[in-house]
């Protein structure tokens, strides 16, 4: 299996680290080991570093279980990150030549490993003017039959929109018509900006699997804990393969995640990330609104990142890697979601450090317009 590079992914695992200002994230900044254990209860006396149950320690897959109607926990497979289970999803249900339809623009793991195991993999297009919807009644014009898998991030990486009732249930019955499944990617519900929490497309439809994670809502990717929800048939398969990629997720983390996800503290640590996003996206929206003849963008509805287009001629690219090398500061570039002219701006940093960053941001972009004029 040859896969394609994951652009996005190499920009910012080389880069990250070593900018003064990284508002590549799509999460808020994560919590600290000591926040996070004022947050849950753990006698370090009590936590042995065993290898873990493999799908994930019984408790931990109940809570997880908790969060989709319905479920119980052998829907569920607790994971290394989202990206594992979105792996683990993919190698089991993609074969070479199978039609996979990707809702883009998209975090772009799923189509590119679809990519990779030999499936003919169709872009169908997110509308900036329907709010970063799919144009109503297209579902049905893209989900053919023959289709295996459409793969759906909700909500959306990197526009930040939610997907409508109406657009969730066109795709649902499109999917049901042909016999596809669904994975739908929601790593990002939990982190809303108002309003309520995103509805799930567990419980849909049969053939749907979702994939979760720690990373984004819940502020803690460094404890690389995700999952699988899928249908109790599927348990066996996944986990099959699963023994093949990670084995087990690491103990502290599944021990963590088991308390976090608890009702007592779950609704804390959501708290938290809300806040953190509705205090700093006005700074953001203030910045891009003063520069109205630049940027324009559809506020997100979840997650802590903007797509913003420019006008400016300079390809994105070119513009993300000046602004690394000349401002010290990383942000990624439309060209990694295949979109020039655009840019995701991740705003889940402390505040200080946003504003210092889009101040940077602005003086590149004088200059570059100086060199224009
Ligand atoms: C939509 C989406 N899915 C999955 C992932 C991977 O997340 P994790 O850190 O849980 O592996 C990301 C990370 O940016 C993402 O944006």
């Amino acid at each position: 299996m040859r896969v394609p590079p994951f652009v996005m992914e190499r920009w910012q695992s080389t880069f990250e680290h070593r900018v003064d200002y990284n508002i590549s994230e799509s999460g808020v900044h994560p919590l600290m080991l000591s926040e996070l254990l004022e947050l849950i209860d753990l006698d370090p006396g009590d936590v042995h570093l065993e290898y873990g149950q493999s799908d994930g320690s019984d408790g931990l897959k109940a809570a997880i279980a908790g969060l989709y109607d319905g479920a119980g926990p052998e829907n569920i497979i607790a994971t290394t990150g989202g990206a594992e289970a979105n792996y683990v999803v993919l190698w089991s249900l993609v074969s070479p030549g199978d039609r996979v339809v990707a809702l883009e623009p998209t975090y772009g793991q799923t189509p590119g490993l679809a990519r990779g195991l030999g499936a003919d993999v169709v872009s169908w297009k997110l509308e900036e003017a329907l709010g970063w919807q799919p144009a109503p009644g297209s579902a049905a014009d893209v989900i053919t039959p023959g289709t295996r898998l459409v793969v759906v991030t909700n909500p959306n990486n990197p526009t930040g929109a939610v997907l409508s009732e109406s657009a969730m249930d066109e795709i649902v019955a499109a999917a049901a018509a042909v016999g596809a499944w669904i994975l739908a990617d929601e790593v990002y519900i939990g982190a809303e900006v108002t309003g309520p929490e995103t509805p799930s497309f567990w419980g849909r439809y049969d053939r749907v699997v979702v994939s979760g994670s720690l990373s984004k809502a819940y502020a803690l990717p460094g404890l690389r804990l995700g999952w699988i929800t899928a249908p109790a048939a599927m348990h066996e398969e996944f986990w099959s393969r699963k023994d093949y990629t990670t084995i087990t997720p690491a103990t502290l983390s599944d021990v963590a995640a088991r308390r976090v996800l608890s009702p007592e503290v779950r609704p804390r640590v959501l708290e938290r990330t809300r806040g953190i996003i509705r205090a700093n996206l006005p700074r953001l929206t203030g910045w891009l609104d003063d520069r109205d003849d630049l940027f324009s963008y559809r506020a997100p509805d979840a997650g802590a990142i903007c797509y913003v287009r420019y006008a400016l001629d300079i390809n994105s690219s070119e513009l993300a890697e000046r602004l690394r090398a000349e401002k010290s500061v990383l942000l990624v570039p439309g060209d990694h979601f295949g979109m020039d002219h655009y840019l995701r701006v991740g705003f889940g940093n402390p505040a200080a450090e946003l504003e210092e960053a889009l101040g940077r941001v602005a003086a590149l972009l004088e200059e570059a317009c100086a060199a224009v004029v």
